[in-house]
């Protein structure tokens, strides 16, 4: 099957419209395609927001809240924004979290954040910048909501550096996870555009330089799997 990506003028509405279309079997995909793994790197992600009580979050990209709901988990002190363009994964967030929580789901473009700035002293992404259609201006943004001194983490796939391994996982990326995807929803093209858009995401250490270059200050790099899942950890100035 042929796959051609949305251009940059489309990706917006076509990523909206596509996650509320497998919004039902977003949290089964998640868990087979990474063996479940990725709920420890959603921990680790957490882990290192470093937020202390009675601190604000915002979970940008949030989907079906997995995040959101590990902040509380690690610090039930906190107060989490969750916020999403796509309803349907809102629903979902919302029906798994009690209503007295500290999570708030908002929905909201991730390229014009609705909230006013220097409001939070942690943002966390997951698989969200790989959707937006400018990661710049993404994290501009993000660099405005958060406090001076606030911390990014992002969760990604990243590009395996070891020749041998990064054939096979792309085997397993390209093949193998839209096969999966087809099973669980047949004729769903959203299971091509997931492994095609990591063609476009930058590697590590572009990404790394963007978040430099935008502003952030001194960005860390933490490799799971011989960097096919990536986390970034950047901290906005204390003077910004
Ligand atoms: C791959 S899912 C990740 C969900 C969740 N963060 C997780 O780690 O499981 C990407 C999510 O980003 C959302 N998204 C993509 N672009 C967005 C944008 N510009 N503004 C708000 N949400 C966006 C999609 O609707 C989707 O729910």
């Amino acid at each position: 099957m042929t796959y051609t990506l949305p251009t940059t003028e489309e990706k917006s509405s076509y990523v909206e419209e596509k996650f509320d279309e497998i919004a039902q079997k977003y949290d089964r995909f998640n868990d087979v395609i990474t063996f479940g793994m990725h709920r420890y790197w959603k921990r680790f992600v957490v882990r290192q927001t470093g937020l202390r009580p009675d601190e604000k979050c915002l979970d940008l990209c949030c989907g079906t809240g997995d995040i959101s709901r590990e902040v509380l988990r690690q610090h039930p002190e906190c107060k989490v924004t969750g916020l999403d363009f796509s309803v349907e994964m809102l629903k979902i967030a919302e029906s798994k979290s009690s209503r007295n929580s500290n999570i708030q789901y908002l929905q909201g473009d991730a390229m014009k954040i609705p909230l006013p700035e220097a409001n939070f002293d942690a943002v966390t992404i997951g698989y969200g910048l790989r959707n937006v259609p400018d990661i710049n201006g993404c994290l501009l943004e993000i660099l405005r909501v958060l406090k001076p001194g606030g911390v990014l983490v992002s969760l990604d796939v990243g590009k395996v550096r070891l020749p041998i391994i990064a054939e096979l996982n792309n085997f397993y990326f390209f093949r193998i996870v839209p096969l999966i995807g087809n099973l669980l929803m047949p004729g769903q093209e959203m299971f091509q555009y997931l492994p095609h858009s990591s063609l476009e995401y930058p590697n590590q250490e572009l990404l790394k330089r963007m978040m430099l270059e935008t502003g952030f200050k001194q960005v860390d790099i933490h490799d799971f799997v011989f960097g096919a899942s990536t986390v970034h950890v950047a901290y906005k100035p204390t003077n910004n």
